[in-house]
């Protein structure tokens, strides 16, 4: 397996370990968009509104979707594994809520957060449940010096996701 496959996931571990993961979520990566008070968008707020309670009471993942047709739209919360119910409600529940206030009109939006767990929340109008996407990513940077030994940094970094993926 290709590491690149993985940056998406390796460039949050790297920001979650410096601690300034942003707090805004990501609205329609892919510019499209829904008319605010849509079925869809009705759909939307009734699902994001009640997500929390839901991920935090089946073990951290749930997804669900809710529409006909076009109008289909498909959310997944998830918390990292063996995150203790009431934590993972409280980083679901303000990622459902900003993308609510942050994503008026952006048809695919997520949101990773990290506060006292990691979590996720996404939804769109296609089932990405069962795929493996490489899109969307976000990208965060790290701008101070690093110093020391650039081989062995490597090495250190590339067994640290090896063992992630296991
Ligand atoms: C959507 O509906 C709400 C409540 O009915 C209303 O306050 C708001 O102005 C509407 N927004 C649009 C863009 O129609
Ligand atoms: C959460 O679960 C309740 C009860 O199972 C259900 O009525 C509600 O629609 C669910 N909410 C979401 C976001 O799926
Ligand atoms: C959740 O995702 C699984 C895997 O794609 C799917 O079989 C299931 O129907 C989905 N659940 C809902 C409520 O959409
Ligand atoms: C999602 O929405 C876009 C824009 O409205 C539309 O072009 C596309 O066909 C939709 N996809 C699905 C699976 O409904
Ligand atoms: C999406 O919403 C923004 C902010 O309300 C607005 O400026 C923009 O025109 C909307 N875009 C579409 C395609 O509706």
């Amino acid at each position: 397996m290709s590491l690149n496959y993985l940056s998406p996931i390796l460039c949050f571990v790297l920001a979650l370990s410096f601690g300034y993961v942003s707090a805004e979520p990501s609205c329609g990566g892919d510019s499209l968009f829904f008319r605010p008070n849509s079925t869809y968008d009705i759909n939307r707020r009734l699902l994001l509104s009640t997500l929390a309670s839901n991920v935090s009471s089946r073990d951290g993942f749930y997804n669900v979707s809710l529409g006909e047709g076009t109008e289909r739209i498909y959310v997944l919360g998830l918390c990292i594994p063996g995150t203790d119910p009431k934590v993972c409600s409280e980083c679901i529940q303000p990622a459902s809520d900003g993308l609510l206030k942050n994503c008026p009109n952006q048809t695919d939006s997520w949101d990773w957060r990290a506060a006292n767990t990691l979590c996720f929340v996404r939804y769109s109008n296609h089932s990405f449940f069962t795929q493996i996407g490489l899109e969307p990513t976000q990208q965060e940077f790290y701008d101070i010096d690093v110093t020391g030994d650039a081989a062995e940094y490597k090495r250190s970094w590339e067994g640290l996701m090896e063992r992630m993926i296991s």
